[in-house]
């Protein structure tokens, strides 16, 4: 909903000084962008009467679609949905405009409104972004999708997806940032940062341990509050210390017994007291189950209320509040909060236009961007990069790599740019008109992002022959194998939100097609297109491994730019890969056979999540988190640990291999604890010059190092003796240094 013409001349306005104040500027005084958010808020809130303060505290699901779980939207509020994922409608007479809100953890998510010829830049999947350990990658992945949302006419981007990958059959995993606290923190924290650049707001979500896709509506995720506090709650907390997201969004799960979207403990408790949070939350969409208890727990808004039968937060809230249930001191505070947020993001004084982004920029960025976090896991016999002058017939085998790379399913899906033949066919072609409703994508349908490998790769290849074979037949696939000098295999594993793999394994018969590939082709290099970690059987018989997750829509270009050495691979993993499920915390994936009702999810590794909880075990696993190799070599020699007032560390890094590449220097601190293993405490990318050596200074954060001491609820740095090791992956730790650290504490 647009501004009134005299509130857009009042914000163009001046501050009102005295009597020069403008007419427009002492009718609208909430207006004087010279006030603080806090003000302005009260200023406007002083003027709603009482069923305008019941709008902004309701919203709803914007695509207006017919399906049998969702209430129609009242019949005056049906024309003016937007088309998207959730609305929250403004007050024109005060000029408080509509929230509009978009998923778009990996670009503008458009699928579930798709109309012919909306097509939105698809980024790689935000695993990948985190395989980049570059936060001003993730910045700009934010600054991207903010101005994409902006010109499309959002205001709210439902990003900054950061549970931990606590389980990687979890069907987000592609839509998070890894296992690590540090990692997923910094780099969510500063996408949401790159999405508000864009005056838009972005949320922070699923808060908190939404860490797997089965039974998520139910299942109570149960871990003691220090665990919590040191690992997913701490990587929220690192993420809104970067991010300063304007709103959060309470997971779809309960939380030690109680719903996060009635949990006090996390929401007023740490959210909101520890925290100082001043935005406001709203649920995940039909994740509210209260009214009383919701809103006296710190829910501010319930998104996608005809979702939820009647809804909680229109009616039934008034009502509660008329009978004293809610105190109306709480109602002021949602609105507060909503609308203060508002006013500090500057969707009130900024509000979005419409415009064509400037598309051609950003699949850019996304090129740029999957140049970064593929990784390079293996490289025997240095099979890569490929010589254009040696290699004359390239085959390409397996997972459509005629069309275009494979992206994840859910809320977050995005209809990518490309109107190449192929495009439409899978996009176009895939498109379903409900009776009466508005067009969507079935559920389930795979969508390739252009342009293909096979295009990209016979740019690159540039004289050689390159030939497809879809990998359906095995037969036909090794004889073309045989005729070649190099095979490529694609691979992939599709995620989406709802649903969990049922395994890591390479679904089908795509570990026979790449066993058999090997066997034919001493050259073969396999190029992974998968969600999250995945088990390699076929690992020992191929020469060279690429990881590049859900490449997005610069995928195959970035690819080819590898395989051809134009690009340095330079992606590190942000997640282990185990050698077998029998390593994980939940060897079997909890509520697998689930037929419906409660039950608990406990978590035995606790805060070691992921290579914390391998080394734990003394597992050693198929590829270690930090993990990636390079086209040439790096070699980490001193390690100085300095605890003055703050905690750093210079690592000297040498590139002594032949080309100029990118070292990703990981410094892991273990406290003096017993049964303290090993966690990342900092990192540092440095490019270097063949040759070159450079010392990077690792800023240490103490809270990595610290335990959370419940009874004093703040952090304890214990004081003692704690080792230090820098190098190239979790599991490279040759260089160490000890530093004694004196006792502190830090309040959360
Ligand atoms: C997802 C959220 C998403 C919302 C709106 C939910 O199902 O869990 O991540 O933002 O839908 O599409």
């Amino acid at each position: 909903m647009a501004l009134t013409l005299v509130v857009g001349q009042a914000a163009a306005q001046p501050a009102p000084s005295g009597p020069a104040a403008s007419p427009a500027q002492s009718a609208t005084p909430w207006m004087n962008a010279a006030l603080s958010p806090d003000d302005r808020a009260e200023l406007l809130l002083g003027q709603m009467n009482d069923d305008e303060k019941f709008i902004l505290v309701e919203g709803y699901f914007g695509a207006n679609l017919r399906l049998g779980f969702i209430r129609p939207a009242a019949p005056e509020m049906q024309p003016i949905l937007p088309g998207t994922a959730g609305y929250v409608p403004g007050i024109a007479r005060l000029g408080v405009p509509a929230l509009i809100e978009s998923d778009a953890g990996v670009g503008i998510a458009n699928s579930m409104h798709m109309r012919p010829g909306d097509t939105a830049t698809a980024m790689p999947s935000t695993l990948l972004l985190a395989a980049t350990f570059r936060p001003e990658l993730a910045f700009e992945a934010g600054r991207v999708i903010g101005t994409e949302a902006r010109d499309r006419g959002y205001n709210v981007v439902l990003d900054g997806a950061l549970n931990l990958a606590r389980e990687p059959r979890g069907g987000r995993t592609f839509e998070y940032v890894g296992e690590d606290p540090l990692l997923a923190g910094t780099m969510a924290g500063e996408q949401m940062r790159g999405i508000q650049s864009a005056h838009v707001i972005s949320t922070m979500k699923h808060f908190a341990l939404n860490d797997q896709e089965i039974g998520r509506g139910i299942l109570s995720a149960n871990l003691p509050e220090a665990t919590m506090r040191e690992s997913d709650l701490l990587a929220f907390e690192i993420a809104l210390e970067h991010g300063n997201p304007g709103a959060v969004m309470c997971s779809y799960n309960r939380v030690n017994g109680t719903y996060a979207c009635e949990n006090d403990f996390l929401l007023n408790h740490v959210l909101k007291h520890d925290w100082a949070y001043p935005g406001w939350v709203l649920s995940d969409w039909g994740g509210v189950h209260s009214t009383v208890a919701a809103a006296n727990a710190g829910l501010d808004q319930e998104s996608a209320s005809n979702f939820n039968g009647q809804g909680f937060f229109g009616a039934p809230l008034k009502k509660a509040i008329a009978d004293g249930k809610v105190d109306s001191a709480r109602l002021h505070d949602m609105l507060h909060r909503i609308l203060r947020t508002m006013f500090a993001n500057g969707v009130i004084d900024n509000p979005p236009g419409k415009t064509t982004p400037p598309y051609q920029a950003d699949q850019a960025q996304a090129r740029n961007e999957a140049e970064e976090g593929i990784v390079l896991l293996k490289n025997e016999g240095n099979l890569l990069p490929l010589t254009r002058t040696a290699v004359r017939r390239i085959a390409l085998i397996g997972a459509h790599a005629d069309i275009g790379m494979i992206s994840g399913g859910g809320s977050s899906q995005v209809v990518p740019l490309g109107d190449t033949p192929e495009n439409e066919f899978l996009v176009g072609g895939a498109v379903v008109i409900l009776p009466g409703g508005a067009p969507v994508l079935p559920q389930g349908r795979h969508i390739y992002d252009p342009p293909s490998p096979l295009a990209a790769i016979k740019a690159a290849a540039k004289k050689a022959r390159v030939s497809y074979d879809p990998g359906d037949d095995i037969n036909a696939a090794v004889k073309l194998a045989q005729q070649s000098d190099v095979a490529i295999v694609f691979v992939k594993q599709w995620m989406t939100e709802g649903q969990d793999v049922g395994n890591l394994s390479l679904p089908g018969r795509q570990d026979d097609l790449v066993a058999a590939v090997a066997a034919a082709n001493p050259r073969t290099i396999v190029v992974l297109e998968t969600g999250g970690p995945v088990l390699m059987p076929w690992l020992s018989k191929v020469p060279a491994v690429l990881e590049a997750w859900y490449a997005g829509n610069g995928g195959a270009s970035a690819l080819a730019d590898i395989l051809f050495g134009d690009v340095n691979p330079s992606g590190r993993l942000p997640t282990t890969f185990p050698a077998s499920e029998d390593q994980l915390p939940h060897p079997v994936l909890p509520g697998k056979d689930w037929k419906g009702g409660k039950f608990d999810v406990d978590y035995p590794e606790g805060a070691d999540v992921g290579y914390r909880w391998l080394e734990r075990q003394k597992l050693a696993p198929l590829f270690p988190f930090g993990f990636g190799l390079s086209y040439t070599h790096f070699h980490i020699g001193s390690l100085q640990v300095s605890a003055k007032d703050t905690i750093s560390a210079n690592v000297v890094v040498t590139n002594d291999g032949r080309r100029k590449g990118s070292a990703t220097v990981e410094l892991y601190g273990t406290p003096p604890a017993q049964d303290a293993v090993p966690r990342l405490i900092g990192w540092s990318k440095a490019e270097l010059a063949p040759g070159e050596s450079k010392t990077v200074n690792v800023p240490v954060e103490p809270r990595l190092l610290a335990h959370f001491d419940t009874s004093a609820q703040n952090w304890l740095l214990a004081g003692g003796n704690y080792a230090f090791a820098a190098g190239l992956s979790s599991a490279d730790t040759a260089t160490g240094a000890t530093a004694v650290l004196t006792e502190q504490r830090i309040k959360p």
